[in-house]
């Protein structure tokens, strides 16, 4: 129900069809102050056509407005202000909500067209980093928000599984190698050669040598490099695969960098042939000095392709294979300028579509207020990470409702949960300060406290025993279930903005505000009391499980009906 379209069509129609519904929707705006009511028009805009003062206007306009869905419509000052009829506009929206379930909020914006989402793309043999943290969560969540709005999304993850680092890998592994390490603790034992490799070519510097040839080996498709790099690749990609069930993010593709391996030739054709190669000091690039940026390197002087030709050719397969409307690259911010040069440089090939692809940034995870890194030393594993959040999570479930049935489910929905809001109810550019007693608090801005929120709204009916069925409805006129009312009827909204923006935020601030609205509610009312509007009131409660749930599952969160 769109209360804003209802206000314009009467609008409309009040002024003899002079104005197109459209333009008069688009005016309509919230009034700053409640008293003011719930939808204003400002009648600027017609002084001229009718010749006559805004509020002169607003005054003949507002006796003539009369809708079953208003209370009363009144001018003020220069404003047609429109108040709602609580009973009968909560009555129609809690129908709508029961009928339409899971799929209110569902947006026909994107009308099937497929948008690909390029998130994740952790690097082989290499710790997942928080930065890959970040990707995954933000990424998956924008997937189920675009899906929402209508679009097919395509989960890409664009494995880091190709460069010169595998070279260093296969000559440290042939060195001092020992594969049942490798099998049991596949990343941190490819860390350790890494690491031991670069100690060891300090002092003999004829191991860089060897790893270049290791490498000029693998992309020439020899049996022993190809089989060590295949074997790194499954291993890593094994271990990644504990996170990303951890976290419940699936995806429809993991072609990596390594994919493109035999698409890169046509890739530097086609560029060729547009003339847009130059060379600089024996390498081949795109100048981009027109548009104040660096030349994007293309082919180095070797001959061995680069990061941005990959990214340049895998825009062009994908365009190919999924004739996508977007593509979403969920990476972050310290790679704007890699973008921004691989975007241009299929702008200027004269691609329609490389208006079409958009870098989606992200600040960093800090700790303490610094920068939380995974590199060297300091590695701080994340499946580790993780799981601490189950555990606690478990802890906390075993204080408040020790005679809850399958608590370790229900802790992992919790622990992974409050780590995913944690992130999301940030601006994404924004960075994050990442402590775990911070986010599993039951209390204050957390996943936990709208998870706990829901699991009291299902609780209530149970209690209830009650049937959703929408027959016999009253609706409510109180003030604290309209606080409710109206922050339910945003939802469409606030998934419609989150989209445009790219900012899961929009949704999960949403849920704290339907939170604590509810809460007051509870505290306020007595649902389950027997009189005429019981009904009503647990509709009310039946809606908000059903949009706390679904705009969870929108960050990616789990909601557990008890907890
Ligand atoms: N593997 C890269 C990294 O860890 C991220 C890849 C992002 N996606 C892309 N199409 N470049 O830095």
């Amino acid at each position: 129900m769109e209360l804003k379209l209802v206000y314009a069509t009467e609008l409309t129609g009040s002024l003899d069809g002079m104005v197109e519904v459209e333009d008069v929707e688009k005016l309509i705006e919230k009034p700053k102050y409640e008293e003011q009511g719930d939808l204003a028009f400002p009648c600027f805009g017609l002084a001229k056509l009718m010749k006559k003062a805004p509020n002169v206007i607003a005054k003949e306009l507002a006796p003539k407005i009369q809708h079953p869905l208003f209370e009363k419509v009144v001018a003020d000052g220069p404003y047609v202000n429109c108040f709602l009829n609580k009973q009968s506009v909560s009555n129609e929206m809690l129908q709508t909500i029961l009928n339409e379930d899971m799929n209110y909020g569902s947006l026909t914006i994107g009308n099937k067209k497929s948008i690909v989402l390029d998130f994740s793309s952790p690097n082989i043999a290499k710790p997942f980093s928080m930065g890959h943290l970040r990707s995954t969560v933000i990424g998956n969540s924008l997937a189920n928000i675009v899906e929402k709005c209508g679009y097919q999304a395509v989960r890409v993850n664009h494995l880091g599984d190709w460069g010169t680092q595998f070279g260093k890998l296969i000559v440290a592994y042939q060195l001092w190698g020992d594969a049942n390490k490798v099998k049991a603790e596949p990343i941190k034992e490819l860390l350790a050669l890494y690491v031991k490799f670069h100690e060891e070519a300090e002092k003999q510097p004829a191991l860089e040598d060897e790893a270049r040839r290791w490498f000029k080996k693998l992309e020439d498709g020899n049996e022993e490099a190809l089989a060590l790099w295949k074997w790194f690749r499954e291993e890593s990609l094994q271990e990644f695969s504990k996170i990303y069930q951890l976290l419940d993010v699936h995806f429809d593709s993991y072609q990596g960098e390594a994919f493109y391996n035999d698409k890169m030739d046509q890739t530097i054709e086609l560029l060729n042939e547009k003339g847009l190669l130059s060379s600089s000091e024996g390498a081949e690039v795109v100048d981009l000095h027109e548009y104040d940026l660096p030349p994007c390197l293309i082919k180095k002087s070797d001959g061995a392709t680069l990061y941005a030709t990959r990214d340049v050719t895998a825009a062009f397969y994908r365009q190919q294979q999924y004739q996508f409307e977007k593509t979403i690259y969920v990476v972050g911010q310290e790679q704007s300028l890699h973008f921004k040069q691989v975007f241009l440089v299929l702008e200027k090939a004269g691609f329609e579509w490389a208006k079409q692809l958009v870098h989606i940034p992200f600040g960093f995870i800090l700790k303490d207020g610094k920068k939380m890194s995974t590199r060297k030393g300091k590695i701080v594993l994340l499946e580790e990470v993780i799981t601490e959040a189950i555990e606690l999570a478990h802890r906390n479930i075993e204080a408040k409702n020790p005679n809850l049935a399958n608590k370790a489910e229900i802790a992992k929905m919790v622990g992974v949960g409050s780590i995913i809001f944690h992130d999301l109810k940030n601006e994404r550019q924004n960075n994050v300060e990442f402590s775990l007693e911070e986010m599993l608090k039951f209390e204050g801005t957390t996943g936990p406290y709208v998870q706990y929120t829901h699991a009291r709204a299902c609780s209530i009916l149970r209690k209830a025993a009650v049937s959703s069925q929408t027959a016999g409805l009253t609706g409510l006129q109180d003030s604290a279930s309209w606080a409710v009312v109206k922050l339910l009827m945003e939802f469409p909204n606030v998934i419609e903005k989150s989209f445009y923006q790219y900012e899961p935020s929009q949704v999960a601030k949403y849920l704290l505000d339907l939170s604590q609205e509810f809460n007051k509610y509870y505290s306020r009312v007595k649902i389950l009391t027997t009189d005429e509007e019981l009904e009503s009131r647990l509709a009310l409660v039946k809606s908000v499980t059903i949009v706390l749930k679904e705009g969870l599952r929108l960050l990616g969160v789990h909601a557990p009906k008890e907890m």
